[in-house]
């Protein structure tokens, strides 16, 4: 992508750390493909980004962290669940610029086995010496965040702090540059996608791409987000609000309606991190098909979605779709015995 092409707006104003080597494959599923029978199934490998195991969050931590440095910060903390992978990331990214990372961590999810609590995600962190705050589930993360770096700044330490899942409008351009991204790919591939189907989370990454496609001045209804967080309400209201900062931060006349947002909770099942009998399909399915590794938490019950409404006549054959595999590799370990 160069300022020459079409698709491309400029984000050159934001400071921006580059942690990504360049852009991300999209490669075709053919074996999976046939083996559902209905559309043609694309993925955005959104998991080979090669710091800290990889994932989606080096795309919004590429605008954290050049937000933090050019803030002077020599320590970032940030909130997730116990096996966060934003919080994970953030660990390897500030290791990477050499900020010292603090993780505010919650017991959201109704788990404290071994594998929950100390594997996965928590036995990177360690290995990124980040220093981890342990909090009940029902805690407000982010004031012990905000509590925290005023008790370091009081120390002398210039502190930045993260929200969850790194969706501020900051960090949410890192998903719009992936939209600009992803269509730039598919020109070259020649590959037109009717549907990029995303979990959404925080609404971050969903947030982002609907973003990157208004400011590109393209259908952004064409994104299909399975919310794995809260319920569905709850995820449009945030991701809508999110999508509209973030296209002001590109071009203050721009907005985001409500009709833009298109979102599924049919794969949330009992609540976040907790899992389904159709994401252990999916995780299996996708693994043992085309040897691609899913996560528990996000891109396993994303992907049930699409299986689900592929195998449901929901596309017709033909159609392309193309799936933003996420990462999150890590939680496979934390969820051993669910498999
Ligand atoms: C692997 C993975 N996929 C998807 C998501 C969802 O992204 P977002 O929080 O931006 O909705 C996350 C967020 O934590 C994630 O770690």
């Amino acid at each position: 992508m160069n300022s020459a092409s079409p698709h491309h707006f400029d984000l050159s104003k934001f400071p921006r750390h580059a942690l990504l080597e360049g852009p991300t494959p999209i490669q075709h599923l053919a074996r999976l493909s046939a083996r559902l029978g209905g559309a043609d199934i694309y993925v955005k490998r959104e998991d080979l980004t090669g710091l800290g195991g990889g994932g989606n969050k080096l795309r919004k931590l590429e605008f954290l962290i050049g937000e933090a440095l050019e803030r002077g910060a020599d320590t970032i903390i940030t909130v997730g669940a116990r096996q966060s992978n934003h919080a994970r990331l953030t660990a390897a990214a500030a290791a990477r610029v050499g900020l010292q990372c603090e993780l505010v961590l919650t017991r959201t999810v109704p788990r404290s086995d071994h594998d929950y609590m100390e594997n996965g995600n928590v036995l990177l962190d360690a290995l990124f010496d980040a220093r981890v705050h342990d909090l009940p589930g029902a805690a407000n993360a982010l004031q012990f965040a905000e509590e925290r770096a005023n008790e370091l700044r009081a120390q002398g330490r210039n502190v930045y702090v993260c929200p969850l899942g790194g969706s501020s409008p900051v960090g949410c351009l890192g998903y719009a540059d992936c939209a600009a991204e992803i269509v730039a790919q598919s020109q070259a591939q020649n590959v037109a996608f009717d549907r990029i189907v995303v979990p959404n989370g925080s609404g971050g990454m969903h947030a982002g791409l609907v973003a990157g496609l208004v400011a590109l001045g393209l259908d952004p209804s064409r994104i299909a987000a399975f919310t794995v967080y809260g319920n569905a309400g709850h995820a449009r209201t945030v991701t809508l609000e999110k999508a509209n900062q973030t296209v002001r931060l590109i071009d203050p006349g721009l907005s985001v309606s409500d009709d833009d947002i298109s979102i599924d909770e049919a794969q949330l099942g009992p609540g976040y991190g907790i899992p389904t009998d159709n994401m252990r399909a999916a995780v299996r399915l996708m693994a043992s098909t085309e040897g691609l590794l899913l996560d528990p938490v996000y891109s396993g019950k994303a992907f049930a979605g699409l299986v689900e409404d592929v195998s449901t006549g929901k596309y017709s054959a033909g159609q392309k779709i193309l799936f933003v595999m996420s990462g999150g590799l890590p939680g496979l370990f934390a969820y051993r015995n669910e498999f």
